[in-house]
Parts: structure tokens; C-alpha cells; sequence
């Protein structure tokens, strides 16, 4: 009988399912942000374009959960805090952030048990990004 150390995979980024995986994921997120009425204080932060948001969610989610490091090999540390200041963050753009990936996360079908493993990780960095 397996373990269950055997069947766990290694990091959180081969749990998700690797590349293909993650930007099906970022790519839901967006999707959602654009489409569902309940995230636009959300979309209202973003530039008329997703397009490069996108990319660079992809690149920094793989890194970030353990995978190739994408987003570091193109523009250095994340400095993610910094780079979120320029756009007003408060309660509200966190907690549609936050509903936007769990919708995103369940669309996708990911494992429960890393759903809400991610679920507690994001919430700290989202927290984190509040700047009013
Ligand atoms: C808390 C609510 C958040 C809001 C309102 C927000 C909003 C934004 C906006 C407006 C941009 C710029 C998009 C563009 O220029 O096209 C951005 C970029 C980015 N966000 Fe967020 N974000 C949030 C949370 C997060 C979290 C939790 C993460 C990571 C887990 C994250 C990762 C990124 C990354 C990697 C970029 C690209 C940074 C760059 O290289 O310019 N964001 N975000």
C-alpha cells in the first residue's frame, strides 16, 4: 500500500498540473474578472487590456509554486508589494481578488485539499498588497 508521502506530489505547481495547468487557471481568473459583475471594483483597477496581466500572473504563479522560475528570468525580484502600489488596494479589491481565484481555482477542478491550501496562501499575499 502506498504511503501517502508516495502519492503527495512534490510541490504545490506539479499538484496544479503543471504549465498547461496554471495558465488554464490564470487564464479562468481573468476571464472571470472580465465577465462576472461581482468582481468589477476588481477589473476597475486593471489597464483596458488583460493581456499582459495574464502573462505575468502565469510566469510568477509557476515560480511561486514551486516550479520554473518564468517571471524572476524575465524581470528580477517580484518586488510584488512595490509594484502594487501604483493602483488603489483596499478590502474590497482584495476580497474580489480572493473570490475571483477560489471561483477560478473550483472551475478548474482542482484537488479540494489544495484548493484550500491555496486558498490560505493567497490570502496572505493579497492581504499583503492592501495600500489604503
Ligand atoms: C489583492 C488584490 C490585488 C489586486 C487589486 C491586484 C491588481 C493588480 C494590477 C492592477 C496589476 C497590473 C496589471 C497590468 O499592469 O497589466 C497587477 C499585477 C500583478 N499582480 Fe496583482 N493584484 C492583487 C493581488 C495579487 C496577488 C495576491 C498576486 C500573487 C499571488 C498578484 C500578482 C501580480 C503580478 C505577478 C503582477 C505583475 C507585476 C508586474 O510585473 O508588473 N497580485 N495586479
Amino acid at each position: 500500500m502506498a504511503a501517502e508521502e508516495d502519492i503527495t506530489p512534490a510541490t504545490a505547481f506539479a499538484w496544479v498540473g503543471g504549465e498547461g495547468a496554471v495558465r488554464a487557471l490564470v487564464d479562468r481568473f481573468y476571464d472571470l474578472m472580465d465577465l462576472e459583475p461581482g468582481f468589477a471594483a476588481l477589473r476597475a483597477v486593471h489597464p483596458a487590456s488583460l493581456e499582459s496581466a495574464r502573462d505575468k500572473l502565469f510566469w510568477f504563479l509557476c515560480g511561486w509554486l514551486g516550479g520554473p522560475d518564468h517571471y524572476i528570468e524575465r524581470f528580477g525580484h517580484p518586488r510584488l508589494r512595490a509594484r502594487h502600489l501604483p493602483f488603489k488596494i483596499g478590502i474590497t479589491e482584495r476580497d474580489q481578488w480572493m473570490a475571483c481565484m477560489m471561483q477560478a481555482m473550483a472551475e478548474c477542478e482542482l484537488d479540494p485539499t489544495l484548493q484550500q491550501r491555496l486558498t490560505e496562501s493567497f490570502l496572505g499575499t493579497a492581504d499583503w498588497m492592501r495600500n489604503v
